[in-house]
């Protein structure tokens, strides 16, 4: 995919907030800190137009991008992170749960996954609730570089089986460092938004 432009367009934490131009929209959905936010950048060429950081909890707000005019990239904060009040990570979940189940143009989810851990139950969860509302899903398992090659296989294999990841949901093997799957990816991206 050649990257012509790419435009930060708004954040925002309810559905009137959201952007009403309705590009297809693709969304990222993961644990926090497994490098959704770093996925975005390595996929538009993009150091920092999308905030990583080492520390959990770092994407609060549901963000997009919008990339060639063609596809809106929806970056989202991630689940599971133990260090927030129970009542911030409540409105999370509810933020999350609206906007997957009730963003019309949404038409795929990134799931990401660490490819050196089984996934985890908050991703199984989070798989089940995406096949529940029949949203089409891309696997990604991330940070292949931490992996030896020789290995890889066999870290898929798991991912896939935890998740039970059905036939017509692709599994692909991602680094952000290396741009492992970049290119598997964005084929993928890219049959979703012009169906
Ligand atoms: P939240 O916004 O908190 O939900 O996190 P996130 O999922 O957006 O993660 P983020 O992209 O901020 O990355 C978290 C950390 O993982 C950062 O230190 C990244 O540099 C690192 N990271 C992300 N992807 C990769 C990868 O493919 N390989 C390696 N080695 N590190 C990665
Ligand atoms: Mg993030």
């Amino acid at each position: 995919m050649k990257i012509i432009e790419v435009n930060f367009i708004t954040s925002g934490v309810k559905l009137s907030q959201y952007p009403e131009d309705a590009l297809p929209e693709i969304a990222l959905a993961g644990r926090s800190n497994v490098g959704k936010s770093s996925l975005i950048n390595a996929m538009i060429n993009r150091k920092k137009m999308a905030h990583t950081s080492s520390k959990p909890g770092k994407t609060q707000t549901i963000n997009f991008f919008s990339v060639n005019n063609k596809v809106m990239f929806a970056d989202v904060p991630g689940y599971g992170y133990a260090k927030v009040s129970k009542v911030q990570r409540a409105a999370w979940g509810r933020m999350l749960e609206s906007y997957f189940t009730k963003r019309e143009p949404l038409r795929s989810v990134i799931q990401i996954v660490d490819l050196r851990h089984a996934p985890s139950q908050d991703d199984v969860s989070m798989y089940r609730f995406l096949k529940h509302h029949n949203i089409p899903v891309i696997i990604v398992a991330t940070k292949a570089d931490k992996i030896t090659k020789g290995h890889w296989q066999k870290h898929l294999k798991v991912v896939k089986q935890t998740l039970n990841v059905l036939p017509s949901d692709p599994v692909i093997l991602f680094s952000s460092e290396t741009k492992v799957g970049r290119d598997e990816l964005w084929g993928e991206i890219m049959r979703r938004v012009s169906d």
